[in-house]
């Protein structure tokens, strides 16, 4: 990834970095409220069973086992190799790839569903236009893509988490500005869900749950 723009370089560099300590850190973590499960059900039974998904940033994989145990189709994708091992190794029955979300190596309209769950957050406003015409492009007519990410506007930096030398931001997005940007790429928007900040698991902001689809 030679090329890479710099936002690329840095996530990939942050992730690489942290891997081992973010898995032990969410141990056990998949969809970690009620609400959060019923979300992930939904999506299932929107996309149908047995649907081709991918999960997008999948990180340790453990929202791609939780997909794939509620009966897709799923494989995960990632930009870091260290998350992809851990991946890999969680979840020896489950196929994951590297790649970027921002050029994915598939062909046009061959995905029933894409999961994109935390991990447009380091991508600048800028390139979300890119983002989303990539879920778009990759999507069936009809396919549904779910958005999860912190509710905000201001970035939060992350130095030296467990005492690694690496830095990233953490972009929080106000959602109304984000259906905005999925509807001007060409998706319908399905449904927005906001919830309160959960003080058990150290949040300060509300999280948002957006569910989009293509035009059929
Ligand atoms: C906050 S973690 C979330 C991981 C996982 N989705 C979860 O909920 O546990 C963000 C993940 O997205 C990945 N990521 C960020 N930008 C990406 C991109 N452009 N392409 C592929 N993966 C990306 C990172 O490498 C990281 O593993």
């Amino acid at each position: 990834m030679t090329d890479a723009p710099d936002f690329l370089t840095a996530t990939r560099t942050f992730y690489d970095a942290v891997a081992e300590d973010y898995a032990e850190q969410f141990q056990g973590v998949t969809a970690r409220t009620p609400l959060e499960r019923a979300l992930f059900s939904a999506y299932a039974e929107l996309v149908g069973p047995g649907a081709s998904v991918a999960d997008l940033g999948c990180g340790p994989g453990r929202n791609t086992a939780h997909l794939a145990a509620l009966g897709l189709s799923v494989f995960g994708l990632d930009l870091s190799e260290s998350m992809l091992a851990i991946a890999r190794r969680e979840n020896p029955g489950l196929r994951f790839e590297q790649g970027s979300m921002l050029d994915l190596p598939l062909a046009d309209g061959t995905l029933a569903g894409a999961v994109s769950w935390y991990s447009s957050i380091h991508t600048p406003v800028d390139e979300l236009p890119t983002l989303f015409a990539e879920f778009l492009r990759v999507l069936v007519p009809g396919g549904h893509l779910l958005l999860a990410f912190q509710a905000g506007d201001a970035p939060r930096r992350h130095e030296r988490p467990w005492g690694h030398e690496v830095t990233l931001d953490f972009h929080r997005r106000r959602p109304h500005e984000m259906a905005q940007l999925l509807t001007d790429a060409g998706f319908l928007l399905r449904s927005s869900t906001v919830r309160e900040p959960d003080e058990a698991f150290g949040e300060t902001v509300a999280q948002a749950f957006l569910f989009a689809q293509k035009k059929g």
